[in-house]
């Protein structure tokens, strides 16, 4: 299975899906990196593992539709079964979320469909929630909504901040995301009729 991992920065989501991909094994590769920033940090950890990178800077386009275009053009070339959103920071249009239809993921960091959007640890916070977490959900064409796949909970703490309940987070993210992965990629995971199908697989 080919899987085309799509980032903004970081990229320390895909590092986890490179890393259990090889390590684990899986029957799949990741055939593509694609960042909309030129200067995304996550660019050079793929290069480095001899994944092809690619970089569609979304400022080079007059609209969303152009970016979004060129973008699909960019994944499809790596004839992709499954497409990941790893921190990928663009608002897609509908045409491109159809066109990914049951084979696109994506993590959000916080417990949807609580706190869709950004800033979502500091709304957490500041709401009083006792529990944040993480949630893997394939793409529809709302944003941050779409059949939810896994979640991973972390309890706040006494005086936890934004960074400190976002490093909690980050850490069950990294184990949460490759194992959602992988279960689609062993042919264990789909939707049928907008609701996830799961035919087996632990996190
Ligand atoms: C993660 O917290 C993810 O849930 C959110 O953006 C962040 C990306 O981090 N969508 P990284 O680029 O994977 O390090």
């Amino acid at each position: 299975k080919n899987i085309v991992i799509l980032i903004s920065g970081r990229g320390s989501n895909m590092e986890a899906i490179v890393k259990a991909c090889a390590g684990e094994q899986w029957p799949a590769r990741i055939a593509a990196v694609i960042s909309n920033r030129p200067d995304a940090a996550g660019l050079a950890f793929a290069a480095a593992h001899g994944v092809p990178t690619v970089v569609v800077d979304h400022k080079a386009f007059a609209d969303r539709e152009a970016f979004d275009a060129e973008l699909a053009r960019q994944i499809d070339a790596f004839a992709p079964d499954l497409v990941v959103l790893a921190g990928f920071m663009r608002i897609l249009t509908p045409g491109f979320t159809r066109h990914y239809e049951g084979r696109m993921l994506n993590i959000h960091p916080s417990l949807l469909p609580a706190f869709t959007g950004l800033h979502t640890h500091q709304r957490a916070l500041q709401a009083g929630c006792q529990f944040a977490g993480a949630t893997v959900h394939f793409v529809t064409a709302e944003l941050d909504h779409g059949p939810i796949v896994a979640q991973a909970v972390a309890a706040v703490q006494p005086g936890d901040d934004e960074a400190a309940l976002a490093a909690r987070v980050l850490k069950l993210e990294h184990r949460m995301y490759p194992a959602a992965v992988r279960w689609f990629v062993e042919g264990q995971l789909g939707i049928a009729d907008g609701r996830v199908r799961q035919l087996g697989g632990q996190a």
